[in-house]
């Protein structure tokens, strides 16, 4: 099992991608801890599920963009776990609208919720995977954090600047043995997504040489070639997961 007994922490697991990539290191063995807003029937049904595959699972409800509370649940999960070997930086948000209309509160909400909550847990998590002079760091940014994209320029701002963090962090925390590294997804099939008006969705996949959009599973298998020694010399990278989408 490429994962046996590791420890990871995941932000806004309760569905999505997120829950995909906490499935996929479970199957490998991995202990979980997630996050999500609240304790409710989702959060509960996807603990109840990667416990049965019988690695060791804690919830916590927290919001990933508060400061306080992401360093009070890195402590929580060290204390119950003993240590923190893999970071998935997941919790994500859009608010998408064409800059002229965009309000400050939906430029503050994603860029707090989508590139601080990734600064927190960082910030968080990284004394302790330096204490153990081993971690892998995985924040998902986009393809739009790369390439831009109309109505999404609060959305792709935060993305980019994952890819800023996860560079930066890769130099400072290298010689500690931390590994950073970012996925850049493009259009893939989840809540998120579903949210779209059906003339959005046809024009997403019209623009994908793969002529499909990603299923969360697929961005996971990626995540945990990252988790993983597979990948004990790659840092400091974007790996995009887009069917070829430029
Ligand atoms: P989703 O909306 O299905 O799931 C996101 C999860 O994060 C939810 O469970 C939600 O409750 C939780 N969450 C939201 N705000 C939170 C907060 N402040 N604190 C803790 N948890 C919070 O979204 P999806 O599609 O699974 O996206 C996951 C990540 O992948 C996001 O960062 C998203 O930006 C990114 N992504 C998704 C793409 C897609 O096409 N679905 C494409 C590129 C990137």
């Amino acid at each position: 099992m490429l994962l046996e007994n590791k420890v990871a922490l995941i932000t806004g697991a309760a569905r999505g991608i997120g829950k995909q990539i906490a499935l996929a290191f479970a199957r490998e063995g991995c202990h979980i801890a997630f996050t999500d807003l609240a304790l409710d029937e989702v959060t509960t049904a996807t603990a109840e599920e990667l416990r049965s595959m019988g690695v060791r699972v804690e919830a916590y409800a927290s919001d990933a963009s508060d400061f306080e509370a992401a360093h009070a649940v890195v402590e929580q999960v060290t204390e119950a776990f003993g240590r923190i070997d893999i970071l998935v930086n997941n919790a994500g948000i859009t608010r998408d609208t064409l800059l002229m209309r965009m309000t400050e509160q939906q430029w503050d909400q994603v860029i707090q919720v989508n590139l601080k909550s990734a600064f927190n847990f960082t910030h968080a998590v990284s004394p302790v995977m330096m204490r153990q002079r081993s971690g892998a760091i995985i924040s998902l940014s986009s393809v739009v954090g790369i390439n831009g994209n109309a109505g999404q320029a609060n959305y792709a701002a935060s993305k980019a600047g994952i890819i800023a963090l996860t560079k930066s962090v890769a130099k400072e925390l290298g010689s500690r043995g931390i590994r950073a590294n970012a996925i850049a997804p493009g259009f893939i099939i989840t809540d998120m997504t579903k949210a779209l008006s059906e003339d959005t969705l046809k024009q997403f996949v019209s623009m994908i040489p793969m002529r499909r959009g990603g299923e969360p599973e697929e961005v996971a298998k990626v995540a945990l070639f990252l988790a993983s020694d597979l990948s004990s010399y790659v840092s400091g990278q974007v790996i995009q997961v887009n069917g070829a989408m430029a």
